[in-house]
């Protein structure tokens, strides 16, 4: 049973360069790049023709008059130097579509060796409020899981908690000076602890005294003191459940909660596995690993502080080899900002000098900044950071806007709406985030990334919702799916672009970019509209083109539905709101 056009098609190619004694390398189709003139094509006969010293023309016309004896084939042209166009009859694409829509994966395969992956992503700080810059991590990490997840692989999503390093010391210094002692600390919530962590942060930044002190007091932290542990554990928690609240809206799922500070015995096995292999070295009271200089020198790896503590580096380090032991990864990915990617190009050698995580194969995937108009990382009005939470209400706000107010649309109570309104808010957030490319900073845009046109989040609900209400409509008709049947352009087009799903999720996961997702699903939307104008279900008199159009109409919304998933953006039933 076919559930790809473009392998059955690669088959065919594959088929005829074999009888023709050609390199089957070269038997490849793509998308035609002249959708006007052909549906796919193969330039296989021009990659060819040098190898062989032979006219591109030739082999081409060779091929192509095998495949017009192809019964799923309309016509094969070849064009310019040696291209091979090719028009599928409609019967052979309304036959593998109707086979995609029959399978739950839409005829998506599995990767064929399935692997462990842990994705570190998150990377929130304890005491620190999330804020704009965290979006991005939680955002793409979670679409990288869902996209790693249904590729077939095993995944672990860690959120690697900043739990471990000076900001501890700092407030419990903070909280000592204001208290007198830490006997209270277990009464403050998360405001308060972030509001001693701001003055701790200042005064360490005046005082040279308070800085030192706040020092001491994290080596003392790390090194096991029973007070520090007993107050830090309360910091961690209560951040922990204000960080899990501001996740759980954003949809972000994490397996483990482990954190810097998890990693501390794993860091004390990296310096004696460092010592024993000869590869640290004691460089003005701090142990180091120096890198390969190279052609892009590097900075030496910090394992133990001069002050004996350990840093970000070594517990980065000692992280993977817990991932590696404990958790089995073959992969880890990193979704943290590209501004930290000289850090993991280090983390990542030293592990391979180390040799403390064997065959993991390990990626940083470094994303640019959310900036404001101005080019500059995203900020409030009044210049302060912006908070994530002050950002979804913010969005929700512009959603609410143009969202009926309870009472006026019969059925919708005020809870329902408002958990619309959620729904559609950080919907717009993720994928105003998700596309763009990964690297690429981009503009958070006030303005129009809640509307319910343009590329946003929004327009691809309201398709979903639009296409629920056809198909509401259509059982009170008593219509039902039925085969397909090509009966018009638009459709025609709509069928191919739905089955070129499998190839776009997968150069997505390939790539780790979301961004193609998102493209995909903006023009699948785009292409249901014209279809739908183009081609009636509801007012159609033959009952057999009906059934088709409205299993092509499902088929839409599922996909639709599927890509928002992977996303990790929901696709609510109704949008209770037309379009501009
Ligand atoms: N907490 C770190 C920060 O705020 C990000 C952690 C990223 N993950 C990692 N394994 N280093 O910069």
């Amino acid at each position: 049973m076919e559930l790809s056009i473009e392998k059955a098609l690669n088959q065919k190619f594959a088929s005829i360069f074999e009888q023709l004694g050609l390199d089957t390398k070269f038997a490849t189709v793509k998308v035609s790049d002249r959708p006007d003139l052909s549906d796919f094509q193969c330039n296989g006969a021009l990659a060819l023709a040098k190898p062989l010293r032979r006219n591109p023309r030739e082999i081409a016309q060779e091929i192509a008059s095998r495949l017009e004896q192809d019964n799923d084939i309309e016509k094969v042209s070849i064009d310019g130097p040696g291209f091979i166009n090719v028009t599928l009859k409609n019967e052979f694409i309304a036959s593998v579509l109707d086979n995609m829509a029959a399978d739950e994966r839409f005829g998506v395969a599995k990767t064929a060796r399935p692997k462990k992956i842990v994705i570190d992503s998150g990377g929130p700080n304890v005491a620190k409020a999330l804020h704009v810059g965290h979006l991005r991590s939680a955002v793409i990490g979670e679409a990288i899981r869902r996209i790693e997840k249904f590729a077939g692989n095993e995944v672990i999503s860690d959120v690697h908690l900043g739990d471990w390093g000076t900001p501890m010391g700092m407030i419990l210094a903070e909280i000592i000076n204001q208290d007198g002692s830490l006997a209270k600390t277990e009464t403050y919530n998360i405001d308060e602890i972030s509001a001693f962590y701001k003055k701790a942060n200042i005064r360490c930044k005046e005082d040279e005294n308070a800085k030192e002190k706040a020092r001491l007091i994290t080596a003392e932290l790390q090194d096991g003191n029973p007070e520090y542990r007993k107050a830090w554990q309360h910091l961690r928690k209560v951040s922990v459940e204000a960080i899990k609240k501001n996740y759980d809206v954003l949809e972000a799922e994490f397996d483990l909660w482990l954190g810097e500070s998890d990693a501390h015995d794993a860091s004390a096995e990296v310096v004696r596995i460092a010592r024993e292999k000869g590869v640290a070295e004691m460089d003005d009271g701090a142990l180091i690993i120096r890198l390969e200089e190279g052609n892009k020198p590097k900075p030496p790896v910090i394992l133990i502080k001069s002050d004996g503590g350990f840093g970000y580096q070594i517990t980065d380090i000692a992280t993977i080899k817990m991932r590696a032991e404990d958790l089995k990864a073959e992969e880890i990915i990193y979704v943290v900002d590209k501004r930290q990617s000289l850090h993991f190009e280090q983390v990542f050698e030293a592990a391979g000098k180390l040799g403390i995580a064997p065959g993991v194969t390990m990626k940083h995937i470094g994303f640019g900044t959310v900036n404001g108009k101005d080019g500059k990382p995203f900020k409030t009005r009044d210049g302060g950071v912006m908070n994530l939470e002050d950002l979804i209400n913010l969005s929700k706000d512009k959603v609410r806007e143009s969202m009926p107010k309870p009472g006026e649309v019969e059925g919708y109570d005020a809870d329902y709406i408002e958990k619309l309104v959620g729904e559609i808010a950080v919907g717009a957030i993720k994928f105003q985030d998700l596309k763009n490319t990964i690297s690429a900073g981009y503009i958070f845009e006030l303005d129009d990334f809640a509307k319910f046109d343009g590329k946003t989040g929004p327009y691809i609900q309201y398709a979903i919702a639009r296409i629920n209400s056809i198909l509401r409509k259509a059982a009170e008709n008593g219509i039902a799916p039925g085969k397909i049947i090509i009966s018009n352009a638009e459709e025609r087009e709509l069928l191919l672009k739905i089955s070129q799903l499998g190839n776009v999720i997968a150069r997505a996961h390939e790539d780790k970019e979301p961004s193609i997702i998102s493209d995909y699903a903006y023009t699948l939307a785009q292409t249901f509209s014209s279809f739908y104008n183009a081609a009636p279900i509801m007012s159609e008199k033959d009952k057999t083109l009906a059934a088709s159009r409205l299993k092509t109409a499902k088929m839409t919304k599922d996909v639709l539905t599927l890509l928002l998933y992977l996303l990790g953006i929901k696709a609510p039933e109704v949008m209770l709101k037309a379009a501009n």
